[in-house]
């Protein structure tokens, strides 16, 4: 039997990250550190450099300066588009990486099983991709990404293509794997709502160029679907964006200080 207990959180530490792109600065130094095992949210206007920040923490893109520290763990993935194989089933898609890696066809098929059931997918681990909807794309995406069990998961609008009742439930989803798994979960995602139900912390960016303003903890009544017509729930979103949407301010937030909003419990 597969192990699916608690995998070893990583920190993930930002220090004075920054971007530019052709002589064009992306973002202004990042430096903010998300505590092993914390759920934290990046929302942020267009093109503030959310989706570069994450390519970097998945070691896919060299900062321009500064330095990342995930303690040399290897995150796992899933983006907007969790880009399946169409030629191979969803067992054959999750298991992908435990093949490249060397794991022996048996334990490729038990942490396979294994996973798509955690996932919600396990009789449909035969379908193609191409038999699957846009929220069982997702879901198989989303068992990929964990199947090497990595301490660190980057997610990248997961659900921004769903439809609203889909994000809900692949929402319950992600904060079901997070308390199961324990794993650190960096999310970033266009929608205050969901950066607020999923996330401990929610870090705000603006443009351009790109920079983190503010750092607010997320402290709800519960984080169960009803939570979301509470007032606590309410203030969370207003302050957020009354934040992205402020003036630029003179300076960004003091590096570090995402270490002072301890949290990190499910
Ligand atoms: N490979 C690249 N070459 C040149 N410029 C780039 C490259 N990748 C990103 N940029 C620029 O860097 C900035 C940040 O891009 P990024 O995709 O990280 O923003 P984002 O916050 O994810 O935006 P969105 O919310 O629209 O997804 C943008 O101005 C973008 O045009
Ligand atoms: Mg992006």
């Amino acid at each position: 039997m597969a192990d699916t207990g608690r995998l070893p959180a990583a920190g993930i530490s930002f220090d004075g990250v920054s971007m530019t792109f052709a002589g064009v600065r992306a973002f202004e130094p990042v430096s903010i550190d998300v505590k092993a095992g914390s759920f934290v949210s990046i929302v942020g206007t267009s093109g503030c450099g959310k989706t570069t920040l994450l390519r970097i923490a998945a070691g896919l893109v060299v900062p321009s300066e500064g330095s990342i520290d995930l303690g040399g763990a290897r995150p796992g993935m899933c983006f907007q588009d969790p880009r399946l194989l169409p030629w191979r089933n969803a067992m054959d898609n999750v298991t992908l990486p435990l093949e490249l890696a060397g794991v022996s066809p048996d334990e490729c098929q038990d942490r396979g099983i294994e996973m798509l059931r955690m996932v919600g997918m396990g009789d449909a681990w035969n379908r193609m991709p191409s038999q699957l909807s846009g929220g069982m794309r997702m879901r198989v995406g989303l068992a990929r990404a964990l199947v090497e069990r990595p301490p660190a998961l980057l997610l990248d609008e997961p659900c921004s293509a769903l439809d609203e009742i889909t994000r809900e439930t692949i929402n319950e989803l992600l904060a079901d794997l997070w308390k199961e798994l324990g794993m650190t979960v960096l999310l970033v995602t266009h929608s205050l709502a969901e950066a607020v139900y999923l996330g401990r912390q929610v870090v705000v960016m603006t443009g351009r160029p790109g920079r983190v303003v503010s750092v607010h903890g997320i402290h709800l009544p519960s984080r169960n679907p009803e939570v979301r017509t509470t007032v606590e729930f309410a203030q969370a979103l207003q302050s957020i964006y009354h934040d992205m949407t402020l003036p630029r301010p003179p300076g960004g937030i003091a590096p570090g200080s995402l270490a002072k909003h301890a949290g990190g419990e499910p």
